[in-house]
């Protein structure tokens, strides 16, 4: 509790005014009422479960659940996943213990502008200040990375993982977790990419040496949930996020369809997938990556791990050979993943005058 409270007064100015820091403007602050969305749409893996006996049947009908989820919202629930409840719930309570430590304690495992693992509070969403604090965690380790983001600067760098002391056997189970996320996000892969019409393995091969990580978030309860946000208005990155959320409830979707943030209410056990950028690029635009953000709110804190699956360093995002021809070409210029990805992870880390990198920055006209 004395943390909570410390880290609550140390967002505030002496004065005990707001931190300008964090006030988003007018136009993006949360509204008070909240519209909860219905047709976020729940969708049942148990025809891909490993005991599942296969039925072509059932797996065409999934497939186009799925299709019509990544087209209509770009994010959906899956229940009967084959993810462990029980280590989920161990996960989450180890997440719970990293954070109640104190700030001091939590800072022995901080991120730095060399290995950007490990803890910190300070991230920004386009240049705000996101009412949080979190623990990113590599899948691979080591992960290589480029140094820099400029296209002509060869070398490349390992990143390696913080090895947290508490609570006990943190790493471990976060280690076993993260094995899990994979083998869903790969079933989910196989699936999306059947629903767009391509091999059940195309995107295999681009996640060879995969830059993928775990985040553990902690939204404190927040003296000004009108004026903040958990985490700012944003699409991911990535290729595919598979999102566990606690009961309290937050995250926010921009439906497609009238461009309204509405809440996706929390559902026991269930994962929310959202599709990313690399996949609006590889669909080329048939799949849209949709914006999403996180409000708080003054009595709950809120704990949620995304899990963010990303492609090897070199892969070189384009549109699929096989979805583009004369009538419908191809809407991007290529981009190397490990290029953006260092661009956007260093204009989070602080407070810049520049409007972040953007995958419509290699839109073809
Ligand atoms: C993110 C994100 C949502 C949440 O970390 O990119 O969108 O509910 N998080 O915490
Ligand atoms: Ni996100």
């Amino acid at each position: 509790m004395l943390t909570l409270l410390m880290f609550v007064i140390s967002f505030r100015t002496t004065m005990g005014e707001v931190d300008p820091a964090f006030v988003q403007d007018q136009q993006h602050r949360p509204k008070l009422s909240i519209i909860e969305a219905k047709g976020i749409p729940e969708i049942d893996l148990s025809p891909i479960l490993p005991h599942a006996a296969p039925d072509q049947y059932d797996i065409d009908t999934l497939v186009k659940e799925i299709g019509t989820a990544c087209k209509e919202w770009g994010f959906f629930q899956v229940t009967n996943h084959g993810v462990s409840l029980s280590l989920r719930q161990k996960l989450e309570e180890a997440s719970r213990k990293f954070f109640a430590q104190s700030l001091e304690d939590k800072k022995k495992v901080g991120r730095d502008e060399i290995n950007p693992t490990g803890y910190y509070d300070t991230e920004h969403t386009k240049n705000v200040r996101d009412w949080k604090e979190v623990f990113d965690f590599l899948s691979k380790d080591p992960t290589f990375i480029p140094l820099t983001s400029d296209e002509f600067d060869n070398r490349v760098i390992q990143w390696s993982n913080p090895s947290p002391q508490y609570p006990p056997q943190f790493r471990i189970i976060i280690e076993e977790y993260i094995e899990e996320m994979e083998k869903l996000a790969y079933k989910l892969l196989e699936l999306i990419a059947l629903s767009l019409g391509v091999e059940a393995k195309r995107f295999e091969e681009f996640f060879k040496d995969q830059t993928s990580f775990i985040r553990f978030n902690h939204y404190p309860p927040c003296p000004y949930p009108h004026l903040a946000l958990g985490v700012g208005r944003h699409k991911d990155a990535g290729a595919l996020t598979i999102l566990a959320q606690d009961d309290v409830g937050g995250l926010e979707v921009k439906r497609k369809t009238d461009q309204e943030w509405v809440l996706v209410k929390p559902t026991p056990d269930a994962y929310i997938i959202n599709i990313c950028d690399i996949i609006q690029v590889w669909s080329n635009d048939v799949y849209e990556s949709v914006e999403h953000r996180v409000t708080v709110n003054t009595k709950k804190d809120r704990f949620s791990i995304p899990f963010f699956l990303n492609p090897g360093h070199d892969a070189e995002i384009k549109p699929l050979e096989e979805l583009i021809n004369e009538q419908n070409p191809s809407k991007y210029r290529p981009y190397k993943w490990g290029k953006f990805f260092v661009h956007k992870i260093g204009s989070n880390f602080k407070k810049q005058d520049v409007e972040n990198l953007q995958i419509y920055h290699y839109k073809l006209s």
